[in-house]
């Protein structure tokens, strides 16, 4: 069976969702893709909350993928719903450590950000993480849990 990934974008982020949609599907990902699909414009918690309760409800997803023109807007609103951890990184190494230190199970991009590598590679710098086991993070990350209730 396919590793699945969720995806929602607002309008800002219609050609970076299509972008990254094809380097997914290239790594082998099935994208279930819930953006909005045209330039006319739509609120970016409307387009969190579709892909963050999908994820959460029916589940069978490795992680979720969110684009608006910052990646603030939908990042903050992602993170406002229970069990979802959206990172917002700035580059290949926050992206590797959102996984591997944070286990975030939501990425979050800017479609307006002049980013130091592409999301392409930082795409992939999280692929390819592995979530780190050390007490100390998992002392964190436990943490951040209890920060929910
Ligand atoms: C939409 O114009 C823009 O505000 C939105 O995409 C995002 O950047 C918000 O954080």
């Amino acid at each position: 069976m396919k590793k699945k990934v969720i995806m929602s974008n607002d309008h800002a982020g219609v050609q970076l969702a299509q972008r990254l949609i094809e380097f997914l599907n290239k790594e082998g990902y099935e994208v279930d893709w819930l953006g909005t699909k045209t330039e006319e414009s739509v609120d970016y918690p409307d387009m969190a909350r579709k892909a963050c309760e999908k994820y959460i409800n029916t589940g069978g997803y490795e992680f979720g993928v969110l684009i608006c023109g910052t990646g603030i807007g939908i990042s903050i609103s992602a993170n406002k719903i229970k069990g979802i951890f959206c990172a917002l990184p700035q580059n290949c190494f926050a992206a590797q450590m959102a996984k591997e230190h944070n286990n975030a199970n939501f990425i979050a991009f800017g479609a307006r950000i002049d980013y130091p590598q592409s999301p392409e590679e930082m795409l992939k710098s999280f692929i390819n993480a592995e979530v780190s086991q050390s007490e100390r993070h998992i002392i964190r990350r436990n943490k951040m849990f209890e920060l929910e209730k």
